[in-house]
């Protein structure tokens, strides 16, 4: 292994929920490259298994398990999955995440589709890290991400209004705070990353939409959309030794956005 020992995961084991593709396909990579034993979990696996499989030519320590987050005893049992098949749990990545079904302002949207995003965007991330908290606890030892998003943190109206999305968002945020805190003395960090527009199938489509990339382009200061591998430093800082005094804060990674 080349590179700094302050970014190594060789020893450590990784679990990524919804790493079939886009951001969270790109940080399993990046856990793979720097040592890491990873479980890339997610609910689509047909698709899963194929990641798997290419993934396996960086490294062969990856193995995929099925998992709907927001389903609370299959939450239970990768967490038990992974514990019995790997002997550990080190570093979680609290990444699957849907958006609305299509933009709606409060008004419009209906209760089942907040209900869908909340189930998935917030009760994920509470069920995925309660049960691998019972483990980093007795380890003394962890890393929690979670994948937030730059609509945690302010509004998204004036690009198209996504209430229930940004609700479930800015609540990571503010969980995230409150576990960094809690959990900073047992030895566990506990961060996110807010991304800002990354061309992924999140949006369902929008980004084939030549209209709807510009005017992201144009909001963008660094006038593009970001590509998902330019997730990894960030990931990896936050998975690592590297960041080791860090609890309850957010990199925002964004082009910009936010720093009009
Ligand atoms: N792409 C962006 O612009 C962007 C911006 C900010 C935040 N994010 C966040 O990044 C994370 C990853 O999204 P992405 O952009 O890679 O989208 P994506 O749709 O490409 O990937 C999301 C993955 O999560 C899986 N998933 C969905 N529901 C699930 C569930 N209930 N249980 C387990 N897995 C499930 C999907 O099958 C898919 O593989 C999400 O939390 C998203 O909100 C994305």
């Amino acid at each position: 292994m080349h590179g700094s020992p302050l970014f190594s995961l060789t020893g450590q084991v990784a679990l990524v929920t919804g790493a079939a593709t886009g951001l969270g396909r790109a940080i399993s990579e990046a856990l793979l490259e720097a040592g890491a034993d990873v479980v890339c979990s997610d609910k689509d696996v047909t698709r899963l298994t194929e990641t798997v499989e290419q993934l396996r030519a960086i490294r062969e320590n990856v193995i995929g398990l099925g998992c709907d987050v927001s389903k609370a005893r299959q939450v239970k049992a990768l967490i038990r999955q992974t514990r019995d098949r790997l002997g550990r749990l080190d570093i979680l990545f609290n990444n699957a995440g849907i958006s609305q079904r299509r933009p709606a302002r409060l008004h419009e949207i209906s209760a089942a589709d907040w209900n869908r995003v909340m189930a998935v965007n917030l009760q994920g991330v509470y069920a995925c890290s309660r049960e691998a908290l019972k483990i980093m606890i007795r380890q003394k030892s962890g890393k929690i991400i979670n994948i937030a998003s730059i609509w945690g943190l302010v509004g998204s109206s004036g690009i198209k209004p996504l209430p229930a999305y940004n609700a479930s968002k800015g609540a990571v945020v503010n969980l995230t705070r409150e576990m960094g805190i809690e959990y900073a003395a047992y030895g566990i960090n506990v961060n996110a990353i807010c991304p800002g527009f990354f061309s992924t199938r999140l949006a369902d489509g929008a980004y084939d939409d030549p209209r709807f990339v510009q005017a992201l382009r144009d909001a963008t200061p660094i006038r593009r959309i970001g590509k998902p591998e330019e997730i990894k430093g960030a990931a990896l800082f936050l998975a690592s030794r590297a960041s080791d005094f860090m609890c309850g804060q957010m990199i925002v990674l964004d082009g910009g956005v936010l720093a009009q």
